[in-house]
């Protein structure tokens, strides 16, 4: 069967990966070093842990498996934590990428797969962010992805390397059956801390800014169901596998979301009250990111199929109640 080495397959997309990955008859081999994932949602292949930074133990894993093509989730992945601590983000993010293509090259293994984000495009409120946007991050986390695209792109003339880049807008909602989901600690991401304030995990929800320019004053996101991006990736293996050239793409649905517009949804869906108070902005927050492009529904033939607002809540609301890793 052909081996796709996972970095950051523990965490929450790269289990969601895997997990379609297995139905498609691939085998996922995971590279983790568990720093922020969890071996419990390591169940649809092999966990080789390590950290990127070890070169060494990469091309050990390489030697092992030989994987045909690489996912590439594995990073830091917050954008208020990246403005506190820049460095964390410029070394995990950027080294570990470029310790990860020389070993591919070296390996042999010359499709990439790689989890970038609209956080690339920076705060460009007003213009139609598709792919060929320009890319100018306001945040150290959307600068490590763009540094990272860019080594892509440099190997990819150098040497036998093609790769799909995919640039995510807000990922959200989990596997239907609540076997995987979404569980950082701590939790930085809306929908997973507004179901917290729903059940009393946490006291409330702080909205961070009430005075964007938006209509309701709070930022909007393009919210995209991990199932649906998932099978975008396996999408973009086949079109690797099919010998096209290096390409990236936007992943979103080109609906926007308000802060609030997401709690109201909560709301609903769960039926109950969802306490919050007003804060402050939090630093490297844009103000609108909706993704303008429907390349990835064209050339790959991406049938999104979950990701509308109350869907993704409820497959979130079903996989917290399970109470996950936690217990
Ligand atoms: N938000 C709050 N209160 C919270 C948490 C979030 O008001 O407690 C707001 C944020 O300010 C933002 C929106 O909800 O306006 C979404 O915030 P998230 O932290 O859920 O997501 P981000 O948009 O900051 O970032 C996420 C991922 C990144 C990815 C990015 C693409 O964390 O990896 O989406 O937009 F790159």
């Amino acid at each position: 069967m052909t081996k796709i080495l996972v970095t950051g397959g523990a965490g929450y997309i790269g289990s969601h990966a895997c997990k379609v990955l297995a139905r498609e008859g691939y085998t996922p081999i995971v590279f983790d070093n568990i720093s922020t994932g969890w071996e419990e949602a390591v169940k649809f292949g092999p966990l080789e842990k390590g950290d990127l930074l070890d070169r060494a133990r990469l091309d050990e894993v390489f030697a092992k498996h030989k994987p045909d093509a690489i996912m590439h989730f594995a990073a830091l992945s917050q954008v208020g934590e990246s403005m506190q601590v820049p460095g964390w983000y410029w070394r995990s993010n950027v080294l570990g990428a470029v310790n990860l293509c020389e070993a591919a090259v070296e390996a042999g293994c010359a499709k990439f797969i790689f989890s970038s984000t609209c956080a690339t495009y920076g705060d460009q409120d007003g213009v139609v962010l598709d792919e060929n946007s320009l890319q100018m991050p306001i945040n150290a986390y959307g600068a490590s992805k763009r540094a990272i695209e860019d080594i892509l792109a440099n190997f990819g003339e150098t040497f036998e390397l093609k790769h799909v880049i995919f640039r995510y807008f807000n990922v959200a909602g989990g596997d239907e059956a609540a076997e995987i989901g979404e569980f950082h600690r701590p939790e930085t991401h809306l929908i997973p801390i507004v179901l917290d304030a729903v059940d009393g995990k946490r006291d409330k929800l702080t909205i961070y800014g009430t005075d964007y320019d938006t209509p309701d004053g709070t930022c909007i996101r393009d919210y995209v169901h991990v199932m649906d991006l998932v099978e975008a990736h396996v999408l973009g293996l086949k079109w690797l596998e099919a010998g096209k050239d290096s390409r990236a793409f936007n992943l979103g649905t080109g609906s926007g979301f308000s802060v609030r517009e997401v709690m109201n949804a909560a709301g609903q869906v769960t039926n109950r009250p969802v306490p919050y108070e007003e804060g402050d902005r939090r630093p490297g927050d844009a103000t609108r990111l909706v993704s303008g492009s429907s390349r990835a529904i064209d050339e790959l033939g991406w049938k999104p199929r979950r990701s509308t607002m109350p869907q993704m809540i409820e497959d979130a609301w079903r996989w917290h109640q399970t109470g996950h890793y936690e217990k």
